[in-house]
């Protein structure tokens, strides 16, 4: 049971322990009886072995004096005060010129501090020494002691480490951890032929399964409280997945997607929807009207139709907008300002047959870039056209689809449009704010009757970024089109 549950590297190194059950073991033993030569695989071999209750650990921690920089210097070259004796001593007229020319600049300064100290004096320029060999023998116990150097703390002398460790950089006190390792009861009781080092898999692959070999192969468990790395592989953008995921709400809800043009005419962008042609929202501010092309043409019995039904109402019952109607206007070239200009040229083309239609694509207003607003964004768009379409089922509708996106708190608010009646304002909840999605309605009989539409369409037109930034927890819109590589890799899926 315990022996299956034991990693090679445990095994190894329980098996060398079982040799000599009552021994303790350092670090150097396991390395050398395991064959290791990094001692952290016997540190971890260990602790494995330890929290399996195998292993006693035995830890202390213990003040190390090693040698610093100049420490090692004065190791390999000896240290300065013993150089200076040996030229001393050497040396028939020991003066302090001589002394200057035969040792760097930097070591004569300290040097002479040195010998002084030892007892050596200077008189008009030449050295003298009444004691000789009290000098030599503080020397050689210097070097004694360095050269006894890495020691424990608690082994040497304290007046010498006091006299090292005023000097810069000679020795340094490091605090090391021993450990060592011994049997438990329940470790020693292990047969140590049952410790054979299997090959363990970690990872399964194809040839793997078709061979044998997996059969009497041990498999690695997966820690899944280690730390690693995310793998840096592509992924789609977070609008795209969003885009993806609302599409996929749709086909399920039963509905059909459109793709259209973005390059349209005012006729259909506006005209067809109602929008008085005085309408402020068509002016240069707010609509970007192209000038290649500069006029699209449009059926001349389409713009009669909607020239009667602004001017008067035609027989749909309304009085109109009144005021003249020019089919100049009617035929410039503009990008859409909303993708109703798509759901409503479907509907012209599809008058009779009932239909679910929706598009998420990109439309463009004159707007100043903020936290909020950009000039290009999308629009989730969606139309419901059949026998008995009411107010009721377009709520509903708009109600599952946030459910569907994960916001379950929807409110309608009454709202106007020129081509919607009655006409909503769509908020949902969000961080205990309601926050304004898009609009929605049914279309009015001056856009519906004119095109020969049979039944009751309910509408609704939202923004995607908007929603991206719930969904994506975003303060800025800009955030969405910036390539910020970091801030991408790290998205959640959506
Ligand atoms: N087209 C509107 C907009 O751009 C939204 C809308 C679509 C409203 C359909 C009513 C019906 O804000």
């Amino acid at each position: 049971m315990v022996v299956a549950s034991l990693v090679n590297t445990e095994r190894r190194m329980l098996k060398a322990m079982l040799a000599k059950p009552d021994h303790t073991w350092s670090l150097g033993d396991i390395l050398a009886h395991c064959e290791w030569q990094d001692q952290a695989v016997a540190v971890g071999a260990g602790q494995g072995l330890a929290d399996k209750k195998l292993v006693r650990i035995i830890e202390s921690t213990e003040t190390e004096v090693r040698l610093g920089k100049n420490g090692l210097l004065a190791s390999d070259n000896g240290l300065l005060e013993a150089r200076l004796w040996d030229w001393y001593n050497s040396t028939d007229n020991p003066t302090m010129s001589g002394l200057q020319s035969s040792f760097e600049k930097f070591e004569t300064g300290p040097g002479i501090g040195l010998l002084k100290k030892l007892g050596v004096v200077l008189n008009a320029g030449v050295f003298a020494c009444d004691n000789p060999s009290s000098v030599t023998e503080q020397i050689n116990d210097r070097q004694a002691f360095l050269s006894a150097i890495p020691a424990k703390l608690s082994e040497i002398d304290g007046n010498m480490l006091e006299h090292f460790k005023n000097r810069r950089e000679f020795i340094e006190l490091v605090y090391v951890t021993h450990r060592t390792w011994s049997l438990t009861k329940t470790g020693a009781k292990i047969d140590a032929a049952s410790l054979v080092e299997t090959t363990t898999i970690n990872e399964i692959t194809p040839e793997l399964l078709q061979s044998d070999e997996w059969k009497n192969a041990e498999f690695r468990a997966f820690d899944v409280t280690l730390e690693s790395n995310t793998p840096r592989t592509g992924r789609s953008h977070p609008m795209q997945s969003l885009i993806e995921r609302i599409r996929h709400i749709f086909l399920e809800m039963g509905f059909s997607e459109l793709v259209e043009d973005y390059v349209q005419t005012a006729g259909w962008n506006m005209d067809a929807l109602f929008i008085p042609q005085d309408h402020p929202a068509r002016e240069m501010q707010d609509t970007f009207y192209l000038e290649n092309p500069q006029s699209i043409d449009l059926p001349s019995d389409l713009m009669q139709t909607w020239s009667e039904i602004h001017q008067s109402g035609g027989e749909t019952g309304s009085t109109g907008w009144g005021g003249d109607f020019s089919t100049q206007t009617s035929q410039k070239g503009l990008l859409r300002t909303h993708t109703t200009v798509n759901t409503i040229q479907y509907l012209a083309e599809n008058p009779e047959q009932a239909c679910r239609m929706f598009t998420v694509d990109r439309v463009f207003r004159k707007e100043a870039i903020d936290r909020t607003h950009l000039p290009e964004f999308h629009q989730i768009e969606g139309i419901i056209m059949e026998e008995g379409a009411n107010l009721q089922m377009l709520v509903t509708t708009l109600k599952t689809f946030y459910a569907k996106m994960g916001y379950p708190e929807v409110r309608v608010r009454p709202a106007y449009f020129p081509y919607t009646e009655p006409s909503l304002e769509i908020e949902v909840k969000w961080r205990g704010k309601w926050l304004e999605l898009g609009g929605a309605g049914i279309f009015r009989p001056e856009v519906t009757e004119p095109l020969g539409i049979k039944h009751p369409v309910l509408a609704w037109g939202m923004g995607l970024e908007r929603l991206a930034m719930l969904v994506l927890g975003l303060d800025d819109i800009r955030q969405l089109y910036i390539s910020d590589l970091e801030w991408l890799r790290n998205q959640p899926l959506i």
